[in-house]
């Protein structure tokens, strides 16, 4: 990772700030990005070597300026969205199209506003889901969305090799994004991904991330979806 430059959308939390952690801790440079400045300020302190800014994934005139002072980006990862998920008989259509929307399209325009600053040996993952391949219940859009995310990782692959493309597809992760919801949803979550894994325990933010570097630095990986899941999808 020594002279990398590597850009994290939503490093300044979560599993986009443990893969920052590693690249650090590697000797690489990092990027962050997000909507909330102190966040990205305390995250970019911790880390040491890191620069941060301000960019919202939905928006392409703040992706065309986030990527605007980077002459070469290495390796980019976007966790950055904001979604509903739910039954769709009971979500409002604008919940029911948030996963494309925020999740879908948000990492479609990063990639696109990053393109022409690739390097040619750099790589790109996407962040999908586990839903994808077995659903939690009933969230058919957002099911959809992660597995049309594990489609672009393939197509993006075709488009912009030799840059690499691959997609990391986690199951449920104990972390930050889960810290935030009610106790009682996040236990009855957590039970039921112990009982349906192989592994019979939710996955850590530091499980990804390594799954997330390996795809950034295995220079033979293109167009692969890997499942953090603890074998989520096997039961
Ligand atoms: N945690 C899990 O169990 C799990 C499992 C499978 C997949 N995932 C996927 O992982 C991603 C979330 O990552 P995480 O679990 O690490 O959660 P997280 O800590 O909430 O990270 C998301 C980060 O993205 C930023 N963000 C959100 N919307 C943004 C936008 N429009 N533009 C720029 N930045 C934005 C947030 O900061 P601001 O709000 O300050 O901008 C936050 O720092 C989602 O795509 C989720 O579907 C998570």
């Amino acid at each position: 990772m020594k002279g990398r430059t590597v850009v994290l959308i939503g490093g300044g939390s979560g599993i986009g700030f443990e893969v920052a952690r590693r690249v650090v801790e590697a000797g690489g440079h990092v990027v962050l990005g997000g909507r909330t400045p102190e966040k990205l300020a305390a995250a970019a302190e911790s880390l040491g070597d890191a620069e941060w800014r301000i960019v919202d994934t939905g928006d392409q005139e703040s992706l065309a300026a986030f990527f605007a002072p980077l002459s070469r980006v290495d390796h980019l990862f976007t966790t950055a969205a904001t979604y509903r998920t739910g039954p769709m008989r009971e979500l409002s259509d604008e919940d029911a199209e948030s996963p494309f929307t925020s999740k879908f399209w948000g990492q479609y325009h990063a990639v696109k506003h990053a393109a022409p600053k690739l390097d040619p040996g750099g790589s790109v993952v996407l962040m999908a889901g586990a839903a994808s391949v077995r659903p939690p219940g009933p969230a058919p859009a957002y099911v959809a969305c992660n597995a049309a995310i594990e489609g672009l990782g393939r197509g993006l692959a075709v488009e912009l090799a030799p840059v690499r493309v691959n997609v990391v597809s986690p199951g449920t992760i104990d972390g930050n994004l889960w810290s935030q919801r009610p106790e009682a949803v996040r236990e009855a979550a957590f039970g039921q991904y112990r009982r349906d894994t192989l592994l019979h325990r939710v996955g850590t933010e530091a499980d990804v991330a390594q799954a997330v570097f390996f795809l950034f630095t295995n220079e033979f990986m293109t167009g692969s979806t890997v499942y953090p899941d603890g074998g989520y999808g096997l039961r």
